[in-house]
């Protein structure tokens, strides 16, 4: 199912939090939504899940919209808020048994519900444990479970990265890309630009309550690297030196050492200056056995679309 957002708009008295903010997510797509502090996107995010009402624009889910059909569309949305459950009297299952109930499940059709869930999240382990208890990343598998509950066509998920551990991260993109295979649209707020890079298929990025570029991470990435254009050289060998040697031409803004032997180049001026660079790189005589152009990630996006403004 496919959600589409349109000319939405809301303040907090003088505060701008949105202002006329339009986008389309496919369905299966996974779209990433990023932008500084206080961009808008937690408040964007709060009124596609039917939390917060606009002051003017719509939210249309498939052909529902959102305002006339607020119990249809509430039912194929999963949200999971960027503060995680808290309480030390109540225990993991008890909190997915009392969400499982207000979505309208009981008996059998509810324990499976909750099985599936804790399965496919991870948490086989600690049903019993109060939340309290919990670790931040197992709360976050305790949250994003409880999203999973009825099954939802549309996950909105507010930095649901934030604050996880290397290993966490990478299990958690691994469910998102499963989801995403059933069918599952995926919009996921991250100021850890980086986990989106190789699973999210769009993004839309918010600066000051506007959408400064959204669109298929392809298109995006090409236009970015107008700007942003890194060259990863591959040596035969690699010392200081030669780092040296990179880092003092004219048309190289920086060069890194990327891995063993390899330098990350990122060239002065962008695209315009490729094709100089290269020939002053080359003149070096280095013993240079590969080059590569890799493609601008959503980081690289992100700073040539935002200032760094916020409200
Ligand atoms: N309930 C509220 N009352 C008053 N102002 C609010 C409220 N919620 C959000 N704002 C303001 O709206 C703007 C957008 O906030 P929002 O939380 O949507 O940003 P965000 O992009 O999620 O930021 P962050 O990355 O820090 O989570 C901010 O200026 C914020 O202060
Ligand atoms: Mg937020």
């Amino acid at each position: 199912m496919n959600i589409e957002v349109c000319e939405l708009s809301k303040s907090f008295g003088d505060t701008k939090a949105l202002d006329r903010i339009s986008f389309f997510l496919p369905e299966g797509a996974i779209v990433g939504f990023v932008g500084p502090n206080g961009a808008g996107k937690t408040t964007a995010i709060r009124i596609m899940a039917g939390l917060e009402q606009p002051d003017s624009g719509k939210v249309m889910l498939g052909n529902l919209n959102m305002i006339e059909y607020p119990d249809q569309v509430r039912a194929q949305i999963g949200f999971m808020p960027d503060s995680m459950p808290d309480s030390d009297v109540i225990r993991v299952w008890e909190y997915l048994d009392f969400y499982a109930r207000a979505f309208g499940l009981r008996g059998q059709a509810k324990s499976s519900a909750i099985s599936r869930v804790a399965e496919f999240t991870n948490l086989a382990s600690l049903p019993d444990k109060m939340l309290s208890e919990l670790s931040k990343g197992m709360k976050q598998q305790v949250s994003l479970a409880r999203v999973l509950l009825h099954d939802p066509k549309i996950l909105l998920l507010d930095e649901p990265a934030a604050g996880l551990d290397p290993r966490a991260r990478i299990e958690l993109r691994a469910c998102l890309v499963k989801l995403a295979q059933e069918g599952k649209t995926i919009f996921i707020s991250s100021h850890v630009l980086s986990d989106l890079d190789d699973i999210a298929t769009g993004a839309v990025i918010i600066e000051k309550g506007k959408i400064v570029s959204h669109g298929k991470l392809t298109d995006l990435s090409a236009s970015a690297a107008g700007e942003f254009c890194r060259i990863v050289l591959s040596l035969l060998e690699l010392n200081e030196q030669i780092l040296e040697q990179i880092n003092g031409l004219e048309l190289v803004e920086s060069a890194i050492k990327s891995s063993n032997k390899q330098i990350m180049v990122k060239i002065k001026g962008g695209t315009a200056n490729y094709h100089s660079a290269m020939v002053q790189i080359f003149m070096t005589g280095l013993p240079i056995i590969r080059t590569e152009r890799p493609d601008a990630g959503i980081e690289e996006i992100f700073l040539k679309s935002t200032k760094g403004e916020v409200n």
